[in-house]
């Protein structure tokens, strides 16, 4: 759930009331993984406010099914009748950003010269509750990775998660993803404050400035 203040709109309870998109899915779901797509809108930003207690602006939304600087992957289960095999189920919304420009560059061990160097954050990662605990969500971690790694110049993936979210947690450190950070108090979230923890997963040779042995050896 990213705080990227640009995207949010305001922060409201985190008493949810009953998700209105709660699909059931059939026996045998058929999940399958595509680009999130202009009109899939609707439904996104429904889910989105289902699922997270930060509400966030049109142009993020915008910027998600049109690609403008987000990219992202939706499921979707093909088993669903009554045109809703193409409904989402699913998602992940990531963009790029420079590495030097991050707030990460002093956990990435990079070339101050190689200034091209880049990180994906991720922004926004959700499964519709009763499709949940089917793999989904590591399923589109694994794409954000397999993306993150084909891009030469991405030495990472970051995000961050509110201190309570066990499910998340859970998730990130099965996918393993580094816990590098508690942030305090980094969500405010009608008038109370929460912690974050900011986890770093490394592509392409990417790495924290100290490797174990570098601790050990001093070097
Ligand atoms: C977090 C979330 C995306 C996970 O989606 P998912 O498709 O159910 O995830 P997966 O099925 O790939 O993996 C779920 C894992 O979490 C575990 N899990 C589920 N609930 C849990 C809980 N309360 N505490 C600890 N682990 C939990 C599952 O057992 C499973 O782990 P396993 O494979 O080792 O058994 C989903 O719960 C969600 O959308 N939550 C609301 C939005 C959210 O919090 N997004 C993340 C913001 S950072």
């Amino acid at each position: 759930m990213c705080k990227f203040s640009k995207y949010i709109k305001y922060l409201q309870g985190i008493d949810r009331t009953i998700p209105m998109v709660n699909p059931k899915p059939s026996c045998r779901p058929t999940i399958s993984y595509r680009p999130i797509q202009p009109s899939d809108l609707e439904i996104l930003e429904q889910i989105h406010a289902d699922l997270f207690p930060i509400r966030y602006e049109a142009e993020f939304f915008q910027n998600v099914v049109n690609g403008h600087d987000i990219v992202s992957w939706a499921a979707v289960d093909r088993s669903r009748p009554n045109g809703q095999s193409d409904e989402l189920i699913g998602f992940v919304t990531a963009r790029i950003v420079l590495a030097k420009e991050s707030e990460i560059g002093d956990v990435l061990s990079y070339e101050p010269s190689k200034s091209d160097q880049t990180l994906i954050y991720i922004l926004t990662l959700g499964v519709v509750e009763s499709f949940r605990n089917l793999g989904i969500a590591s399923a589109l971690i694994r794409e954000v990775i397999k993306y993150a790694s084909s891009i030469p110049t991405c030495r990472g993936i970051y995000l961050h998660v509110i201190s309570y979210n066990n499910a998340a947690i859970h998730l990130y450190k099965k996918m393993s993803f580094m816990c590098v950070r508690r942030l305090q108090g980094f969500y405010l979230i009608n008038g109370q404050h929460y912690d974050s923890y900011l986890f770093v997963y490394y592509v392409n040779g990417g790495r924290s400035p100290c490797s174990p042995l570098e601790l050990v050896t001093g070097t």
